[in-house]
């Protein structure tokens, strides 16, 4: 069992929720005035009650100066160093709007503090596998995006939800040129993919609030998917009727599909997905089908032949 339930709190520890939104509100007010880069590195950054959750993937973290400096945020480069050198100064996570528009009865811009103010953060210790066949387990903090999609009230017509990155080349200087790219990043699910309970937003990680490398101020993580599907630094959410275009999708739709769920016997056209690098460790691991998540989305796939639903 790879999900374990984690054991509830005792009630002394739980921090009536006013004095924690205050207190939380006070803190992120508190930086943004300061003019503070939230790179997440500082105690000053650190995100105060976050709750533990039954979603905590029992296997060696991967440490934070790995997951930190290694990473894919092709807007800042596509060197996996060139995110830590290149985000952190550049880009501005407060202010940060949100915008939900589309199928719903109540679309709206937000403040991206408010947007998650309703809901209690928790920590997911999630696996990550990349499309490029190697992993992470990196704890998260955030909160679940189903309850926060159903804010907005998605109607009958939102069968699906695309998502979009900030485009501003002043702050991610890749996005200068449409040469290879078409940015913004752009990504999307089917909504019944969006309201899974593994779905989930995140704001932080090792409890600190989300370094720009990462994605900050807010971005997804869908960890039964390669992580191309987990979107960085999100400006909007929409909800739509027909399948939404993104980005890697369609550059290369042979190599990668809208679904592309972790699939250890659908080889990517030029690499084996059967194994994975973890990253700090030396010899290569078998993959697992939807990540080790099945039995939380295998249902979501039912009569789909994955093979052509790549
Ligand atoms: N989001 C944006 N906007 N731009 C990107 O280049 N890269 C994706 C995904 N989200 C990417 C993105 C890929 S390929 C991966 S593997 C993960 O982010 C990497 O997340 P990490 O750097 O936090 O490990």
């Amino acid at each position: 069992m790879i999900i374990r339930q984690a054991s509830d709190p005792g009630g002394s520890e739980i921090t009536p929720r006013s004095t924690y939104l205050s207190r939380r509100s006070l803190m992120v007010g508190a930086l943004a005035m300061a003019g503070l880069p939230m790179t997440g590195r500082g105690a000053d950054a650190a995100l105060p009650n976050v709750a533990e959750s039954g979603f905590v993937v029992n296997e060696t973290r991967t440490s934070l100066e790995n997951i930190t400096h290694y990473n894919n945020f092709y807007e800042f480069g596509m060197d996996k160093d060139q995110p830590a050198k290149r985000a952190p100064g550049r880009l501005k996570p407060r202010p940060w709007a949100v915008k939900v528009e589309g199928e719903c009865g109540k679309p709206g811009t937000f403040d991206v503090d408010d947007f998650i103010r309703q809901s209690a953060l928790e920590e997911r210790v999630y696996r990550h596998r990349c499309v490029e066949a190697w992993s992470m387990v990196i704890p998260w903090v955030g909160v679940p995006l189903g309850p926060v999609l159903q804010r907005f009230e998605p109607n009958s017509r939102a069968k699906f939800v695309a998502f979009q990155t900030l485009f501003d080349p002043e702050q991610m200087p890749e996005e200068s040129s449409r040469l290879i790219y078409p940015w913004p990043y752009t990504e999307g699910l089917r909504i019944d993919e969006a309201m899974n309970p593994l779905a989930f937003l995140a704001v932080g990680l090792y409890g600190d609030v989300l370094p720009p490398q990462n994605g900050a101020p807010i971005r997804l993580v869908v960890p039964w998917k390669y992580g191309f599907k987990s979107i960085k630094s999100i400006v909007a959410i929409r909800f739509v009727e027909q399948q939404p275009p993104t980005l890697w999708n369609s550059l290369a739709p042979g190599e990668y599909g809208f679904y592309s769920n972790v699939n250890p016997t659908v080889d990517h056209p030029r690499w084996s997905q059967a194994k994975e690098r973890r990253i700090g460790e030396f010899l290569r691991r078998p993959t697992l089908m939807f990540n080790g998540y099945g039995e939380q989305v295998a249902g979501l796939y039912a009569g789909m032949d994955l093979k052509k639903n790549f």
